[in-house]
């Protein structure tokens, strides 16, 4: 299974070109959803107005070479090893879910576009990548879901209440999981039998859901955080801070409460 392109054998019963379209509006539904969001809450314009504002609180006026190197430091750290979320099992789970679901996006991609016919030779290296992307992400996404939301994790609410902020890592885990599933049942080539049809139809399911509900749910995070990473970092480099006041000069005196319990209550 884990080596066999899934999309290939699909193309037997639905056309490549149907896939492909699939593709393409999901894509678009991202774009939509995003623009809408923006628009609705008005959060990119509020981000430009306050960087301006920051700026003029600017130190100093940096030269390309340093703002080369803020930009290079966002994406080495801020948004390729996800540092907002500090060392521990946090990051672990996003970072494990977050080249996960690229794994699995480029995957798809690949194998929907060209090699998507039932004479298709796919390499293996492209359904790998895209069984290895779906586990990452069940992985992943199961991790934080279950353990480490932080309505669960710091404010003991039960694993098995959801509230919409769930919509976009429970969507993500569903078309992950489907997919695999599908995966698996259409390999052992049960003809006639429907178990795969029924995971097809869910994996088809939760990502309409999962790109539909882009303006619902958290899936825009992953355009605006690195964005506002970059703004933190642009203005801590040019001394604006965003208008907040520098780090006291004073050793760091906060009672023997702190060290009771580690802090998880947000
Ligand atoms: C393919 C890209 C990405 C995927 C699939 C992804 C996935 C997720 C998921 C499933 C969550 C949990 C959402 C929830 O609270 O229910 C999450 C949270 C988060 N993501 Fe991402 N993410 C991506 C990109 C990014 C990037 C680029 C950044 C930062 C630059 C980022 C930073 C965060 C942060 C700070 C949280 C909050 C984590 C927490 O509450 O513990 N993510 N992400």
């Amino acid at each position: 299974m884990i080596t066999t392109n899934p999309f290939s054998a699909l193309s037997e019963i639905i056309p490549s070109i149907a896939m492909q379209s699939f593709v393409i509006v999901m894509g678009l539904l991202v774009v939509l959803g995003t623009l809408v969001d923006i628009i609705h809450k008005k959060n990119v314009k509020y981000f430009f107005e306050n960087a301006k504002k920051a700026k003029k609180s600017a130190k100093k006026i940096l030269t390309t070479s340093e703002k080369t190197s803020v930009i290079i430091k966002t994406i080495a750290s801020d948004i390729a090893t996800t540092s907002e979320l500090g060392a521990g099992k946090r990051r672990a789970a996003h970072l494990l879910g977050m080249y996960g679901t690229i794994l699995f996006w480029i995957g798809s991609v690949v194998m929907i576009f060209c090699y998507a016919s039932p004479t298709s030779n796919t390499p293996s290296v492209w359904p790998i990548i895209w069984h290895l992307g779906a586990i990452m992400t069940v992985l992943g996404g199961s991790w934080f879901w279950f353990f480490l939301r932080v309505d669960v994790y710091s404010e003991a609410q039960p694993w098995y209440r959801i509230i919409q902020a769930d919509l976009f890592v429970l969507a993500l885990l569903a078309s992950s999981l489907f997919g695999l599933i599908w995966s698996f049942l259409q390999s052992l080539n049960l003809n006639d039998r429907w178990d795969d049809k029924v995971f097809l139809i869910l994996f088809i399911i939760s990502n309409l859901v999962l790109f539909g509900g882009v303006y619902w749910s958290k899936f825009a995070h992953m355009f605006y955080k690195p964005g506002a990473a970059l703004q933190k970092n642009l203005a801590e480099a040019d001394g604006s801070r965003d208008n907040m006041p520098p780090p006291a000069d004073a050793p760091e005196k906060f009672g023997l409460g702190i060290k009771r319990e580690a802090p998880k209550h947000y």
